[in-house]
């Protein structure tokens, strides 16, 4: 007897072999790409700072929280070091601070602030390339973020980072297999998040349970090429 998840498992094993869906000419396949909103007005980051931390103690402090108190804002210096050090780019290279299959960057990063500092609340875009958060539009009045996610009521989020895949920038490559080489790649960004974000202070919770489409209507994604598949619920005080 097999089950659904085993058949599935097997099936895009298989696809990789016969790259079942994948471009036959690999024309317009382009390392290295990401989304770009040059209509909009892009907010420079500071460069990361330097963490200060051993790998040691970040690993042995990691947990995703159950309570954040406050909803103090992010500053500039927060998320420049937070998006720079987990998911920048390498200086002077395509390749950023995590691996994807093929170098070919399927995940875009995107950023919900629900409070106004230094940044306007708002949905934003990071873009590795400038090292800057994209303002896209404002988070409409209708929206409450902490029903965008599944996670614990005590966590008053100052932000929500929500990882999506453009498929076809991996399937052309690699067919019907780019689902698992995705899927792979939000975890090792989110991983780099979480631990990146640990050594800042931050409290943080990868969340799985998200409203779909609420999310997709909120980024304005085209579904039939870009899916939510992973958030992160951050928080900027200590927890107690
Ligand atoms: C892929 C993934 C999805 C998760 N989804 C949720 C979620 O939807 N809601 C939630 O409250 N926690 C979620 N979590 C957090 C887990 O509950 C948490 O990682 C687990 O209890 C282990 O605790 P620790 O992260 O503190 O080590 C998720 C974690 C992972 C890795």
């Amino acid at each position: 007897m097999t089950f659904f998840i085993t058949d599935l498992h097997k099936d895009l094993r298989q696809a990789r072999l016969a790259r079942r869906g994948a471009s036959p000419t690999g024309e317009g396949i382009v390392e290295g790409v990401h989304k770009t909103y040059p209509r909009m007005e892009a907010v420079s980051l500071p460069a990361p700072a330097a963490l200060g931390v051993s790998l040691d103690e970040v690993l042995t402090k990691r947990m995703s929280a159950t309570r954040c108190i406050s909803s103090e804002a992010f500053s500039l210096e927060d998320l420049g070091t937070l998006l720079g050090a987990a998911l920048g780019r390498h200086s002077g290279q395509i390749k950023r601070k995590y691996p994807s299959g093929g170098a070919l960057y399927p995940v875009e990063t995107y950023l919900l602030l629900p409070q106004s500092d230094e940044l306007k609340a708002g949905v934003y875009h990071y873009n590795p390339t400038d090292h800057a958060l994209e303002r896209l539009w404002d988070i409409p009045y209708e929206v409450d973020v902490m029903r965008l996610v599944n996670g614990p009521e005590e966590f008053t989020m100052s932000g929500l980072l929500i990882f999506t895949n453009v498929w076809p920038r991996s399937s052309a490559k690699y067919g019907d297999f780019a689902y698992v080489l995705g899927l792979l790649e939000a975890g090792h960004m989110s991983e780099n998040i979480l631990l990146v974000g640990t050594a800042l202070g931050f409290p943080m919770r990868p969340i799985e349970g998200y409203a779909d489409k609420a999310l997709n209507e909120l980024l304005d994604l085209d579904t039939e090429k870009e899916q939510v598949v992973q958030t992160i619920m951050l928080g900027k005080s200590q927890t107690e």
